[in-house]
């Protein structure tokens, strides 16, 4: 029999934790989120640049750039027309010059094959030059509200810290989490928040550690961890009785995984239910 470590941790447990991670993450967003340019916008033409700015380089050194070039390109169709050489001398101290060629061989794309309105498709985005498919998610996020994900180091750690995962937890499993706990309807302010989130509210350490100094990963207590995790973020609780048998491994390991995670103050047990704090 599993006893809890926690003392106190047998009283009357919450059904979802979801909507109150979300509203903390909101309501923290509401009083410290940071005023930025390009979040006083939804002219998708002003969050691409924005986002391409932002791929490899500080908010703080973006946003008198963006400024600049929304002054003098103001749309895609003034930035087509433009030279490289115009293009690359206002993009000076941002670093990787590529991305203002890139970003200019796309507005010439948007202009031609798209009549100057860029796609809000992922699919489509990621097809275009200089769009990858974090920048892809992050369009359709900033500029159109989209019920999508995108999980940039910032989004990671809030992941991790808020929902006590293990610090080398897969992107798939991210992306799963991440999808979970989306506001639907809210995609544009909850990106926001995440990203404020971990810019003034969370310590910069511990450093994550890379995956190849981690102990093996699969058939670990720790991915069964993960595996509990994900199951209880979707299902309200589930029985103990069955799990071992479900996740595929024995009643010691299961023991052990569930150990943890209430130890962690992620996951209470009551009368052989289990379900996230
Ligand atoms: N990095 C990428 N997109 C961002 C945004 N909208 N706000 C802050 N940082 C970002």
């Amino acid at each position: 029999m599993l006893k809890s470590p926690i003392p106190g941790n047998e009283t009357a447990m919450q059904k979802n934790r979801i909507p109150q991670f979300q509203k903390k993450i909101l309501s923290f967003y509401r009083k410290h989120g940071r005023r930025l340019p390009f979040r006083d916008t939804r002219d998708p033409y002003s969050i691409t640049v924005s986002e391409i700015m932002l791929q490899q380089t500080q908010v703080d050194r973006v946003v008198p750039k963006y400024r600049a070039w929304i002054r003098r390109f103001p749309n895609w169709r003034t930035l087509a027309k433009a030279s490289p050489q115009e293009v690359l001398s206002l993009w000076s101290g941002l670093g990787y010059n590529r991305r203002a060629i890139h970003l200019r061989d796309l507005a010439k794309t948007v202009v031609s094959k798209y009549r100057g309105k860029i796609p809000d498709d992922p699919n489509l985005l990621v097809a275009l030059p200089g769009i990858g498919p974090y920048t892809a998610n992050a369009i359709c996020i900033f500029a159109f509200n989209k019920d999508v994900t995108t999980i940039d180091t910032n989004i990671r750690r809030v992941l991790i810290h808020e929902l006590g995962l293990r610090s080398n937890v897969s992107l798939k499993s991210l992306k799963t989490v991440a999808t979970g706990v989306l506001p639907k309807g809210k995609s544009r302010d909850w990106h926001n928040a995440l990203m404020d989130y971990a810019a003034l509210a969370l310590p910069e350490t511990p450093r994550i550690k890379p995956l190849s100094k981690q102990s093996p990963f699969k058939g670990s207590i720790r991915q069964i961890r993960g595996q509990l995790v994900l199951r209880l973020m979707s299902a309200h609780s589930l029985k103990r009785k069955h799990l071992a048998a479900k996740l595929q491994t024995t009643e010691a390991k299961l023991d052990a995984a569930l150990f943890g995670l209430i130890r962690d103050r992620l996951v209470v047990m009551r009368k052989g239910s289990i379900s996230i704090r």
